[in-house]
């Protein structure tokens, strides 16, 4: 039977090192994909999912972030004055209700797995997901929808295949030999060399959790690249002999915490737009026909 997953901890305390100089003082979240800070379309793929709860894993400089879910009284007044109907209801979506939206501090920058520890207190024994916002994937039904739709229990991870000189860069899946939407999984490694890596499945940031990740959290220890890696206590649950499952999801994902990413991203889902996709395919195509670049 499907569980409902109404909680959602969105992990944004990292420092954003690939955007400097401009997440000095800007949450990478808060960068913005055609018109949408990050954060809104991981907002919208969360309430796509049914969650009611959104908990934010926070850290020094991020009051732009949130400062972004306030009311903005002055600004609905004057859309409301000029009878601009259409803006309004695009800034209705990013208010969220009283009470929806929790904000708990990580102290130090110590890795995934520590982001998530922290919002502990505010999670209950319910199963919740974990989505981080610079993945940013375009896909119908939304990603997290798709995984809870599947979703009957255990832990679960979205994930896809990536090019096998690319595993390094991701947490690496051991799955059974099955070609199927859900795939159980064996083992999990972070960052793998290629030559070490179980597979080309790798872990994408939408995740179904449950309590005992949490209790495992409690006691770890700093893994790959000295931080607290989520990877490592979802792999305890598989030594645990919990169910742990990978989920194909169907969709395009964009690492939007890469320059190349983003762009990619910006390309994309400017093309998608019915307003700007004549103008801006018609400019992409004298781009690259010319070679021209800005200097
Ligand atoms: P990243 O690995 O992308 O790190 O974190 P980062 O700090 O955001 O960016 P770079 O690598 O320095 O450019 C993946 C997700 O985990 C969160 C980040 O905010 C991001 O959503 N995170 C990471 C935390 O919340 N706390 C951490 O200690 C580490």
């Amino acid at each position: 039977m499907t569980k409902s997953v109404t909680k959602a901890v969105f992990p944004v305390a990292g420092l954003g090192t690939r955007f400097l100089p401009a997440t000095k003082s800007i949450p990478k979240e808060i960068m913005t994909l055609v018109d949408r800070p990050l954060i809104q379309y991981a907002i919208d793929e969360a309430r796509a999912a049914g969650v009611e709860d959104f908990i934010f894993v926070t850290s020094r400089g991020k009051s732009a972030l949130e400062d972004y879910f306030d009311r903005a009284p002055e600004l609905e007044a004057a859309l409301e004055a000029k009878g601009k109907d259409e803006l309004l209801e695009v800034l209705e979506r990013t208010n969220m209700g009283s009470g929806a939206i929790a904000y708990v501090r990580q102290a130090e920058p110590r890795g995934l797995g520590h982001a998530v520890w922290c919002a502990r207190k505010l999670l209950g024994d319910e199963p919740f997901a974990v989505i981080l916002p610079d993945d940013v994937i375009a896909a119908d039904p939304p990603c997290l929808e798709q995984m809870v739709r599947d979703y009957d229990g255990g832990c679960m991870v979205a994930t896809m295949e990536v090019p096998r000189d690319k595993t390094s860069a991701y947490g690496i899946l051991e799955v059974d030999d099955d070609q199927a939407r859900l795939a159980t999984v064996r083992g999990m490694v972070e960052k793998p060399q290629p030559e070490d890596a179980p597979s080309n499945l790798a872990v994408i940031g939408r995740y179904i959790l449950t309590r005992d990740v949490l209790d495992t959290l409690d006691g770890q220890s700093a893994g790959a690249g000295g931080e607290i890696q989520l990877t490592d206590a979802i792999a305890a649950e598989i030594d645990a002999g919990r169910s742990v499952r990978g989920h194909r999801f169907r969709g395009q994902r964009f690492d939007c915490g890469s320059k190349a990413g983003f762009l990619q991203a910006t390309v994309a889902f400017g093309l998608a737009r019915p307003e700007l996709e004549d103008e801006f395919r018609n400019y992409l195509r004298e781009v690259v026909t010319a070679g021209t670049t800005a200097h």
